[in-house]
């Protein structure tokens, strides 16, 4: 039979059961439901998620688990109150459409809140600070039911917010997954290494977003144990800004044409630099040529060397000698 939950775990569960609630069935829901259309979240994909409504007021939740039976003691460590001066225990969600964060195994063990109103002085997500349950590093938006789609999707797909999860998932995409906004964590690459070594980077289409993906993808790499794809989206756009504006199957053929790690290098490289200057090409083909330097298959080394040279216009025999020779450097 299954373990028995501690309160805290069991807390959560109920939770994120009132908060769905709330959004769903209830007058105080109203204000969460209507961010919730403005979103396009229809009613399949807020039940698949699980998500939810903290209304307004700053007891709602607390009277509810205190009804339910829970202590103080338990309520205070669970991260989903605040507390005053006096000791006194306040909701921490507010008028936030709630997202529960869940294990591996399916079961909430932290929230992040979506800011609805206007009020930028308001941080637009607010997450579970680190419980006894909740480390955040090692958390994954999605994981446990991207885990099952990556059989047979092939791959997890990785975004930066839990809006690119949903919308992806709306397209038919179902592996796909987020972390917290922070930066990738050694622990999460544990965790997908675990499921998969095809992994897809599709973050933000602007610069921070394409600068993650630099990141992630040498920490990829540096692992060893990847095969990867990356896809930068045009204009800037998230895959859910993407998704709204082109659809699902153009969004699913972004997927599909997912650059290799090294074609993603090499672009962005050849953006750096003036290819009409003869000196900044010079430096271009050397640095191009160190990047393909690093790749291990010798058939795909000639791969990205014959494309070079086609397209910068010099011969595949000049660029294999001066890989050659930044190969002897590597050793
Ligand atoms: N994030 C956060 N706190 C913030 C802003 C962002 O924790 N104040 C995290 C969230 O996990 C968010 C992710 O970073 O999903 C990506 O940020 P961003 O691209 O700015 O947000 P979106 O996911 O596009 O959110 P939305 O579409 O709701 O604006
Ligand atoms: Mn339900
Ligand atoms: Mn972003
Ligand atoms: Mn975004
Ligand atoms: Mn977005």
């Amino acid at each position: 039979s299954a373990p028995k939950l501690s309160p805290i775990m069991r807390m959560h569960q109920d939770a994120t059961e009132f908060y769905h609630r709330v959004l769903l069935t209830t007058k105080a829901g109203e204000r969460g439901m209507q961010y919730a259309k403005k979103r396009e979240l229809d009613h399949d994909t807020l039940e698949h998620f699980k998500i939810g409504y903290a209304p307004k007021q700053d007891n709602v939740l607390i009277t509810y688990l205190r009804g339910k039976g829970y202590q103080d003691d338990d309520l205070a460590k669970s991260g989903l109150f605040v507390q005053s001066k006096d000791g006194r225990l306040f909701d921490r969600f507010r008028d936030r459409l709630m997202f529960p964060l869940d294990n591996e195994n399916g079961k909430t063990i932290g929230f992040s809140g979506r800011r609805i109103s206007n009020d930028k002085t308001e941080a637009k997500y607010m997450n579970s600070p680190e419980t006894e349950i909740f480390t955040k590093s090692k958390v994954l938006f999605h994981f446990a039911e991207a885990k099952r789609a990556a059989r047979s999707e092939g791959h997890l797909i990785l975004y930066e917010g839990y809006m690119d999860v949903i919308a992806a998932y709306k397209a038919g995409v179902k592996s796909g997954i987020a972390s917290m906004g922070t930066s990738l964590t050694d622990d999460q690459i544990y965790m997908l290494r675990r499921v998969t070594p095809n992994i897809i980077v599709n973050y933000d289409g602007d610069d921070p977003g394409v600068h993650a993906e630099e990141r992630a993808a040498r920490m990829f790499n540096k692992d060893g144990n990847f095969n990867l794809g990356i896809v930068v989206l045009p204009e800037k756009l998230d895959p859910d800004e993407y998704v709204r504006k082109y659809g699902a199957e153009k969004y699913r053929e972004e997927v599909k044409g997912a650059l290799t790690p090294t074609d993603f290098f090499l672009k962005r490289l050849a953006q750096k630099y003036n290819l009409d200057n003869d000196r900044e090409k010079i430096t271009y083909l050397n640095e191009a040529i160190k990047e393909i330097s690093q790749v291990r298959n010798p058939v795909e080394q000639d791969m990205y060397v014959e494309k070079l040279a086609r397209s910068a216009g010099v011969s595949i025999e000049s660029l294999k000698a001066n890989l050659a020779r930044e190969r002897r450097k590597n050793n």
